[in-house]
């Protein structure tokens, strides 16, 4: 094992040669949702709308929804031209991009939206307006996750 890696990234390689699934703090959530906020997202200085940074970071807080619902606010996720971006991640599938974000309520209703997942215990849908902007983040076609599957690797 390379000494250079901390526990958890041998951990991690252990469990991969292993060929198991490594589970994490977070493995059981439902969802982790992405708040962009770097160069352009949330900067009102800059003529973008805001981004209720703490107010998000209240209500997950006090309704303990990152146990279902992951909160990340994040640097810049990539594309700015469609400011304010947030990112949507579940298990087995596709990430959801969505561009566009600019009401406090659509923030609101994000919120409640993360709490129907945690009363219901399972995924909700989306609220409708967010899925009117949704984007493809990525038009290049590849074989996706296969051109990493084989190649790629933690051991150098
Ligand atoms: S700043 Fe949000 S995508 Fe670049």
């Amino acid at each position: 094992m390379n000494p250079d890696y901390n526990a958890q990234t041998q951990k991690l390689l252990l469990t991969q040669q292993a060929a198991r699934t490594l589970e994490t703090r977070r493995s059981k959530v439902l969802g982790q949702l992405m708040f962009c906020q770097g160069c352009c997202c949330g900067q009102t200085e800059k003529g973008f709308p805001e981004l209720p940074r703490e107010r998000l970071k209240h209500e997950w807080k006090q309704r303990r929804l990152n146990d279902t619902i992951q909160l990340t606010i994040s640097g810049c996720l990539g594309p700015c031209d469609l400011a304010n971006v947030c990112c949507l991640v579940v298990p087995h599938d596709l990430p959801q991009w969505f561009g566009g974000l600019h009401a406090p309520q659509q923030y609101e209703d994000l919120v409640r939206w993360a709490q129907s997942c945690q009363s219901a215990g399972t995924l909700q849908p989306l609220p409708n307006w967010l899925l009117e902007l949704r984007f493809e983040r990525f038009t290049t076609q590849s074989s996706g996750c296969s051109a990493l599957s084989q190649e790629a690797s933690l051991t150098p």
